[in-house]
């Protein structure tokens, strides 16, 4: 009768897996409902055995009588768990019938452009390594952020606008293919999200961050002072009341130090830093924080000649470049002097539009042809460091 019964249940379970054979081709997950203490026993060393993984409950500890347990098989030992089971008279089923195939429909997609299709690309599953483009080896690195300054809208913009644009056209502009191949970018879309908060709910002209420090009222230390850089020189304040002020000490605010120890630890990789900021259309260098030049200030002046011309070229937008300190004013304590200073060879401060019309209220119709721009501009500098730094 027992043995009867066994070979209907055999025949069962093969009927329901469409296969009428002894053999699985397939890992498979079962289902296996214990209902006996000595049920629950024999299911926990299923769980004990190696070529299993339990995917549910997440540990052997929790399983229990009248409780649905989801196991995962190697093809090698489902037919003779099946039997066991069986044997034991323990209710089961085949949950995933073919493993195998399932993976493959995960993976699939793999070989297909992810980029070719933005709707479809965020619908498929990627690989870590896809989501960088095809050149070999390690690559050189650049850094950018935005949103150092809180009311510049414009910045978080352009980044967030940065990141759709190079997923979007990998495909289709050679430029974005040539830096995806042979760079990897780190974008830090906001640095100063409390302060960028702030504008949003209280204060739209507000600039630096949001700490507070005992000894004042006043709120906030100016992130692009703060870095240690000539820290709180001339061009940095020490009263904390003050828009520019350089906090209690150099990487004082939590922003200022998680961005300086992620560069510090990616010192060898990184060749550029940019930095964006608005407004008044200009492309700075290193220095602001001294009147003397930068050791490779040729360089440093050469790719904004060329980066600015192209931007004229392409876009008849026009941006002054130059030093910090002589184009503009002495300001120590720079996120981009800083960064030069650690050694990373080329280092911008970009200011987006406007000249004033709008100042820091910069129209949505203008945050396109703004990116566009500056984005010509980011691609002859890439450019040149991807072959020459
Ligand atoms: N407007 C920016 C600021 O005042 C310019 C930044 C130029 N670089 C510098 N290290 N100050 O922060
Ligand atoms: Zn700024």
């Amino acid at each position: 009768m027992e043995f009867y019964f066994q070979i209907v249940l055999l025949a069962f379970l093969c009927f329901e897996n469409g296969i009428f054979t002894t053999t699985s081709r397939s890992d498979q997950v079962l289902s296996i409902i214990p209902e006996t203490e000595a049920d629950v026993e024999i299911v926990k060393n299923l769980a004990r055995e190696n070529q299993t993984a339990l995917w549910h409950p997440d540990s052997f500890h929790h399983i229990k009588p009248h409780t649905d347990v989801h196991m995962y098989f190697n093809i090698s030992s489902v037919e003779s768990v099946k039997a066991l089971l069986s044997t034991n008279g323990i209710k089961h089923s085949v949950l995933v019938e073919d493993v195998q195939e399932l993976i493959e429909v995960q993976t699939k997609n793999i070989s297909t452009d992810p980029r070719s299709s933005t709707g479809s690309f965020y619908e498929q599953y990627h690989p870590l390594e896809e989501l960088s483009g095809k050149g070999t080896g390690p690559k050189k690195a650049m850094w950018m952020d935005c949103g150092i300054h809180a009311r510049e809208w414009i910045s978080p913009a352009f980044c967030i606008w940065f990141i759709q644009y190079h997923l979007q056209f990998y495909e289709l502009n050679p430029s974005v293919a040539n830096t995806l191949d042979n760079m990897d970018i780190y974008v830090l879309p906001v640095m100063n999200p409390d302060g960028y908060s702030f504008t949003w709910n209280e204060d739209r002209m507000w600039r630096k961050n949001r700490a507070k420090y005992d000894g004042t009222f006043c709120i906030g230390t100016d992130l692009n002072r703060n870095f240690d850089a000539n820290w709180c020189t001339e061009g940095a304040s020490a009263n904390p009341c003050d828009s520019t002020h350089c906090g209690p000490f150099p990487e004082s605010e939590l922003e200022t130090k998680a961005v300086a120890q992620f560069l510090r630890r990616n010192k060898h990789t990184i060749k550029l830093y940019i930095s964006i900021h608005s407004y008044s259309q200009m492309l700075l260098f290193p220095y602001s924080y001294t009147m003397n030049k930068a050791e490779n200030h040729e360089k440093l002046n050469y790719v904004a000649y060329l980066a600015t011309t192209q931007m004229r070229r392409h876009h008849k937008t026009n941006f002054v470049y130059g030093p910090g300190a002589k184009t503009i004013y002495l300001a120590p304590g720079g996120s981009d002097d800083w960064a030069y200073d650690l050694g990373i060879p080329y280092s911008y401060t970009f200011e987006l539009r406007d000249k004033g019309r709008y100042g820091f209220l910069l129209p949505p119709s203008m945050i396109k042809p703004a990116c566009l721009e500056v984005l010509t501009a980011i691609q002859t500098i890439t450019s040149y460091v991807i072959d020459n730094a």
